[in-house]
């Protein structure tokens, strides 16, 4: 099986000095984390039993079938947040980076569009790209709540669209949301429309391993057990490894301490493309889990190589507030031809392996981490396929679950973004927000400071 590895050495005194961590600290917080993980076992969280129930895996299976029974051309996905980032994430790393341009790459797969963004350019523009073959659009809405208006807005106008698609319009919807509760499970039963569950229990940013992350990767002909399989055997791990050897307990205790320790900004770098997706994941997933009562770190993300000529200037020489997390991994090889054979300044690259070059720059990034004493620590993947990403995405729910209760916070629950969709509701005059809407007048009513070019 393919191996992920994780190195911690750049984060303790020893190696980096006044900004490490003691060790003692560190081993104080594992003792906890580790009796807390034996609790944690007879009573585990809801989406800590999905590797190994593997929710309407069977529905999903038929219905993705179905659709590639249709000769689906376009899929589009409705959703924002936890209802678009895992999706997101796994076609970045497991597609073809121009899957939608050719069907060289894609295949027989139809081309993808999610729209996690209301701006109306990107509606019109996506709009305007699948018109021609609207016919063989399939329209995937994804909301937990079944109430957010940003999602139920665009399902309003592209319910519109398929409407004139042709009589078979209504086979080519299909949302996933809570079985009992919200809007879309209203419009799903008055209308007809194939649903997919969001189990009980499982919060948005938690929910990539059902069928919001997995029903549209399985329209795309990805391996799905592969994901599931990569989630169990990361399960297994974090359930069965002492703390010294288990990665979900090290990290959670790592950030928590450093956060503590005044590095409160937490840097996700990627040296791999296809995992720069899976930062954007992680970013919500530590953000909206941890960020309450006025604590939290603050997760950012960076791609390796491109962010060393951006950020890493700021990493290495500046403030002491951070902690970087590097994750590594490159399989593919590309000859540097010797072009410029008159020219021994590029001698030393001349006949090598793009590849060489890469691991060389991510090194020469950990040692300048390491040098200026800027805690680093450092996850290597074998490979970046179906299996080490659903190893990725459990592990780093783990990880923020336990984060969670170090902080002593609830990790499910989002107030700050609810806050947001209760005032949006509001200004655009939704009935029943009347209250809301004259705390908005109020806040609205202060003096402005604006000055115009
Ligand atoms: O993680 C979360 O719970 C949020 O980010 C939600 O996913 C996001 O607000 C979208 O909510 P919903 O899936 O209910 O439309």
């Amino acid at each position: 099986m393919t191996t992920i590895s994780l190195d911690v050495s750049s984060i303790l005194i020893d190696r980096i000095g006044a900004h490490g961590l003691d060790p003692k600290a560190l081993n104080e917080t594992l003792a906890a984390l580790e009796t807390y993980n034996k609790d944690l076992a007879q009573k585990p969280y809801p989406f800590m039993k999905l590797p190994e129930t593997r929710f309407q895996f069977h529905e999903m299976k038929a219905l993705a079938e179905q659709i590639k029974q249709r000769g689906i051309k376009n899929l589009v996905l409705l959703g924002i947040g936890g209802s678009s980032l895992g999706t997101e994430t796994i076609f970045h790393a497991l597609l073809h980076p121009f899957h939608n341009h050719t069907t060289d790459f894609r295949k027989d797969a139809p081309r993808y569009f999610i729209l996690d963004n209301i701006d109306p350019h990107k509606i019109n523009s996506i709009i305007e790209t699948i018109s021609p073959d609207i016919d063989k659009t399939l329209l995937v809405v994804i909301s937990k709540s079944g109430e957010t208006p940003e999602t139920i807005s665009q399902f309003m106008i592209f319910k519109a669209l398929m409407e004139k698609s042709g009589n078979d319009f209504k086979e080519r919807i299909i949302l996933i949301t809570d079985k009992d509760k919200g809007l879309l499970n209203k419009i799903a039963r008055e209308e007809g429309y194939a649903v997919l569950n969001v189990p009980e229990g499982i919060g948005g940013r938690f929910s990539v391993l059902t069928p919001v992350g997995l029903f549209p990767a399985a329209v795309m002909g990805l391996s799905i057990d592969g994901i599931m399989d990569g989630a169990q055997a990361m399960s297994a791990h974090v359930s069965g490894k002492v703390a010294a050897e288990n990665m979900a307990l090290l990290l959670a205790a790592i950030f928590y301490q450093m956060d503590k320790n005044g590095k409160s900004i937490h840097v996700v770098m990627p040296y791999c493309e296809r995992l720069s997706g899976f930062a954007d994941w992680f970013r919500q997933l530590e953000g909206e889990s941890l960020g309450k009562g006025g604590f939290g770190p603050t997760p950012t993300k960076s791609v390796g190589v491109t962010d060393q000529h951006s950020q890493l200037q700021l990493y290495v020489d500046g403030p002491k507030d951070k902690c970087i997390m590097l994750l590594y991994s490159a399989q593919d090889s590309r000859r540097i031809p010797d072009a410029f054979p008159y020219l021994d300044d590029v001698a030393y690259l001349a006949g090598k392996d793009l590849r060489d070059l890469f691991n060389a720059e991510f090194q020469g990034t950990g040692l300048a981490l390491t040098g200026a004493g800027t805690p680093n620590c450092t996850l290597l993947l074998e490979d970046v396929n179906a299996y080490t990403l659903g190893a990725l995405f459990y592990l780093f729910e783990m990880v923020i679950l336990y984060m969670g209760v170090l902080y002593r916070v609830n990790a499910f629950d989002q107030p700050g973004v609810e806050q947001g969709k209760i005032y949006t509701k509001a200004i655009m005059g939704k009935k029943g927000s009347e209250n809301e809407r004259a705390k908005i007048e109020a806040l609205l009513s202060v003096q402005k400071t604006i000055i115009t070019f």
